[in-house]
């Protein structure tokens, strides 16, 4: 459960996002309850995005998973698009302008900047994390650790 309130959340600083990301998957080990609570909280917190959420590797390809956002692609390859990208180097990729970056994959027309972590495991992936933003240069170091962070609580909530 959240432990403030949505008002006090809306870009709150990234020690009180963990906090509350914390706070909201502990104890609990469904996947897709922990992925939908978590990306529900990002869109809260965080200012100037328009699309975050999970994409799960499955069967060679990234399948989308709980998101908060406009309707997006469904499956991306394996080294494909900004997501594939950050799957396969399993680091995470900051893009300052999508528009610079070949091969990124517009789902969202207004997207001007891109975040991707990969959830990892040792060598295993389980898939990525991805936030969008209309801002351009919009995710510095700090959104960076903070969503490796985020990432990490995520993957140890897996039990596999
Ligand atoms: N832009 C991503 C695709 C996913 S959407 O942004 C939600 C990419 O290039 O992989």
């Amino acid at each position: 459960m959240l432990t403030a309130s949505a008002d006090v959340l809306r870009g709150a600083a990234w020690p009180d996002v963990l906090t509350q990301a914390r706070a909201l998957v502990h104890g609990e080990p469904d996947p897709v309850a922990n992925a939908a609570n978590l990306s529900a909280l990002l869109a809260l917190c965080l200012p100037d995005i328009n699309w975050v959420g999970f994409y799960f590797l499955g069967a060679g390809e990234l399948v989308v998973g709980p998101f908060q956002g406009k309707p997006a692609c469904v499956r991306i390859a394996l080294g494909q698009g900004v997501c594939g990208t950050a799957a396969v180097r399993r680091a995470t990729v900051v893009v300052p302008d999508v528009h610079a970056f070949p091969g990124h994959i517009a789902c969202d027309a207004a997207s001007n900047a891109e975040i991707v972590v990969p959830l990892v495991r040792g060598d295993r992936v389980f898939g990525v994390l991805d936030v969008d933003s209309p801002r351009f240069d919009r995710f510095d170091a700090a959104d960076q650790a903070g969503l490796e962070a985020i990432a990490a609580l995520y993957v140890d909530t897996l039990v596999s």
